[in-house]
């Protein structure tokens, strides 16, 4: 689908049919011209979100107010609404706020965008979105408003396609089914993204983690008939401002191992590999936008299966650091991965002689992160105030939902093993999308302990029910955060009018 922007009033644009937004319920806009029919249809106070007047070809759709995410959501319902009509081309006004505009703009591309994904590959019958070409007018929904400026506008754009369509990149590995997206494969799109966007790309296979002793990766591999791997993809411009460590969870498939998952809990886990998909995805929009920052994309991809070679409840593993772990639970396999991961990565920059200004991590770490604040919402975790904070902003900027969970010495307390120096879970019931990131900030070494910040994303990262402009499976979290974030370290921002001071352009009615 392609995304216009033109510096003309919708009457000069021919399209086949015009998408109008109802704001609050605001029928006496003057975009509104069929308001004898849609008080027919019932439409302000009926159920339905959208009306199509045939009489002009003009698609309304209710949007509660001029809010980002609430044009993200409209844009996704209109562009649903013609999924097997034959429309090929739309139009649409620029509805803008008053505040920055490459914001407004950004939003409805993402509602059109990541609203009209579909994952068909496994349907014989497809029923792919028929829109080819959408295009922005100028024209202002608020007139006050003066229209934007079209450079401003065309980057949006560009950045917005680049975000999107790292988000549905991260979609489609995730959408894969298991035995497809094995290890080996998730590396093969590691190279292929590393081929496409000009990034560094190294594959470590078992050998060389075998090699480096990462006994905690290995052993949650084990009883894998597929052998894991270690991906390190590298964006390096040159004279970077900053240099950032992402690094993922990728669990091909996660059936709990020997301490398996109840039959109902395993369907999705999939979706295990959505910390490793999203930093894939996020690396390949690196050089897209241009950012003047390094960023080194960590995967550790392996399935966590059962076998007569699994690694057991009461096995004492150790990780690369020499760090030993009470194995108690082999269900709690994202961590381990992740403990090795960490190790893997900040040895590599100290051999490297440099130290990281940041270290993200994302995982489908924990079910207790769900029940703790919805399926909607990451959790976001770490030791540094300001460094969570810049994430959490990042987050609301870009549109996902997330929220800190505390760090306390009494939860830190229930990791204390007696056989070994840690172990894998925690000793109480509760807290245990906090004990998890507790357990991952042992693999933290004192000096990048300031320096990194978690992001649990076990309930965004597949939509069981689809909500707002995420389709049924996976969304893509923490991909726009990510990039969001990134910018942030770069000079060149993604779009230098929603500098943060500017970000929260709500209007009070
Ligand atoms: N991959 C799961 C977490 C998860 C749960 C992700 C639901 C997405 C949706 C993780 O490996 C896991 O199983 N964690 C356990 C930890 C427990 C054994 C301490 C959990 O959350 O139950
Ligand atoms: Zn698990
Ligand atoms: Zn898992």
């Amino acid at each position: 689908m392609k995304i216009e922007f033109k510096d003309q009033p919708l009457s000069k644009l021919s399209v086949d049919a015009e998408v109008v937004f109802v704001i609050g319920k605001n029928e006496n806009h003057h975009f509104v011209t069929d308001t004898k029919e849609l008080k027919k249809m019932g439409f302000l106070d009926g159920e339905s979100d959208v009306c199509f007047a045939q009489s002009s070809d003009k698609l309304y759709v209710k949007c509660e107010s001029l809010d980002a995410d609430e044009i993200r959501c409209a844009a996704a319902k209109a562009v649903n609404y013609f999924r097997g009509k034959k429309f090929a081309t739309l139009k649409i006004a620029s509805y803008l706020d008053g505040g920055c505009e490459g914001r407004m703009i950004k939003a409805l591309c993402e509602g059109f965008l990541l609203g009209s994904y579909s994952y068909e590959e496994y349907k014989s019958k497809k029923n792919p979105c028929q829109i080819k070409s959408i295009t922005i007018s100028s024209e202002t929904y608020d007139e006050k408003i003066k229209k934007a400026d079209e450079a401003a506008m065309q980057k949006a754009l560009v950045d917005a396609k680049a975000v999107c369509d790292a988000v549905c990149l991260a979609r489609d590995i995730v959408n894969s089914c298991p035995d497809e997206m094995i290890p080996s494969n998730v590396a093969r799109e590691a190279k292929k993204i590393a081929m496409e966007n000009s990034l560094d790309c190294v594959i470590h296979d078992e050998k060389y983690l075998k090699e480096q002793k990462m006994g905690a990766f290995l052993a949650v591999s084990r009883a894998s008939a597929h052998p894991p791997r270690l991906i390190h993809l590298t964006y390096k411009p040159k004279n970077p401002k900053a240099k950032i460590i992402l690094i993922g969870k990728g669990l091909t498939y996660d059936s709990g191992g020997l301490s398996l998952k109840p039959a109902d809990y395993m369907v999705t886990m999939k979706s295990d590999k959505s910390g490793a998909s999203a930093v894939l995805a996020i690396m390949s929009a690196l050089p897209k936008l241009g950012l003047d920052i390094e960023v080194h994309g960590i995967a550790g991809v392996c399935e966590n299966m059962i076998g007569g070679n699994a690694y057991k409840p009461d096995d004492v593993l150790v990780a690369k650091n020499g760090k030993t772990i009470e194995v108690r639970n082999t269900d709690a396999e994202g961590r381990l991965v992740l403990a090795d991961c960490f190790c893997y990565a900040q040895d590599y920059a100290k051999e490297q002689g440099w130290q990281p200004d940041a270290i993200m991590d994302f995982a489908t770490l924990t079910g207790a992160c769900v029940v703790a604040l919805g399926e909607y919402t990451s959790g976001i975790m770490g030791h540094n105030k300001q460094l969570k904070d810049d994430v959490l902003h990042a987050a609301e900027r870009a549109g996902e939902l997330a929220a800190e969970l505390p760090f306390n010495k009494y939860l830190k307390k229930l990791l204390k093993s007696e056989v070994a120096d840690i172990s894998n879970v925690s000793s109480a019931r509760y807290g245990g999308a906090i004990t998890a990131a507790l357990f991952l900030s042992e693999f933290i070494t004192d000096e990048n302990r300031e320096r990194w910040v978690h992001m649990d994303i076990a309930g965004p990262a597949y939509v069981e029910k689809a909500w707002g402009y995420n389709p049924h499976g996976a969304s893509g979290a923490g991909v726009r955060t990510a990039i969001k974030w990134l910018a942030g370290f770069s000079q060149k921002q993604c779009s230098p009018a929603c500098a943060p001071s500017e970000s929260k352009p709500k209007k009070k009615k």
